[in-house]
């Protein structure tokens, strides 16, 4: 059988229509706190998928001009980024421009962890690495439901990357929030990643082809945020840029 990954959006999207639908409301895993207009969670043959669907009211309420690229397609594009520079998120496939499905893990995200079972542990390359990819993505919605916590291997997971990529910088992450505050030795200690050094060493083509983004004024900031991570070694430099830039 293929693999999961290789699968074309019209192939899992035939797995979801046949799949079964299964009650998110009542289920362990219900959104923290979903915003998109349509979610719904299926049971199907591959394993369970997550389908979401954008609305015209999400776009307005994330100011973000959908001609310029809609939620879905950043959700995707920053999946497409992730994926190249190997950071690990839900696989995910853009099925039309308001509609995503992506592979749902069977761990909680940050906010239900620490509600309801225990305290987060960080690791500090995991941390520099989702970091980096915020920084770059313009991510302005990092709060704790938009990361997952493997409680297993004690690392973050980004999902619901889509309101980035916009004209201005992205907003302090709540993951580097809780981060500083541990203050330890890997707060300053350099940094040096697969993942980093794959960031690094994007060309400005390799990065406009992964995330092709139609406004001018938000192709030069995505460039501009580039640029801007080439002086960064160490975690309490991500969040000083952050700060700069307020
Ligand atoms: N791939 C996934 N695996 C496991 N849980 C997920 C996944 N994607 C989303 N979730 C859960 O569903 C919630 C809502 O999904 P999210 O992508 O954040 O949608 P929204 O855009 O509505 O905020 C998340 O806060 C998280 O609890
Ligand atoms: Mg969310």
């Amino acid at each position: 059988m293929k693999n999961i990954k290789d699968l074309s959006p019209k192939q899992i999207n035939q797995h979801v229509k046949i799949g079964t639908k299964l009650p998110l409301a009542t289920s362990l895993h219900y959104p923290s706190r979903g915003q998109t207009a349509i979610q719904e969670l299926y049971l199907t043959k591959i394993g369970k998928l997550f389908l979401k669907k954008t609305s015209k009211r999400n776009h307005q309420d994330c100011q973000v001009n959908e001609k310029n690229g809609s939620l879905a397609e950043r959700e995707y594009w920053c999946f497409c980024l992730a994926r190249y520079i190997g950071l690990n998120t839900p696989p995910l496939w853009l099925i039309d421009k308001n509609t995503t499905i992506q592979i749902w893990f069977n761990i909680p995200d940050a906010h239900i962890y620490t509600s309801s079972h225990g305290k987060m542990f960080f690791l500090a390359e995991n941390i520099y690495n989702c970091a980096l990819f915020d920084w770059l993505t313009g991510q302005i919605d990092r709060h704790n439901a938009n990361y997952l916590y493997d409680y297993i291997n004690k690392k973050i997971i980004l999902i619901d990357s889509a309101h980035s990529l916009l004209k201005h910088t992205g907003s302090l992450p709540d993951y580097l929030e809780k981060f500083e505050l541990i203050n330890d030795s890997d707060f300053s200690k350099k940094q040096q990643t697969i993942v980093s050094k794959k960031l690094l060493s994007l060309s400005k083509n390799k990065l406009e082809q992964l995330i092709p983004l139609k406004d001018l004024s938000e192709k030069k900031a995505l460039l501009w945020r580039h640029n801007q991570i080439k002086q960064i070694n160490t975690i309490k430099d991500i969040i000083e840029l952050y700060r700069r830039n307020k």
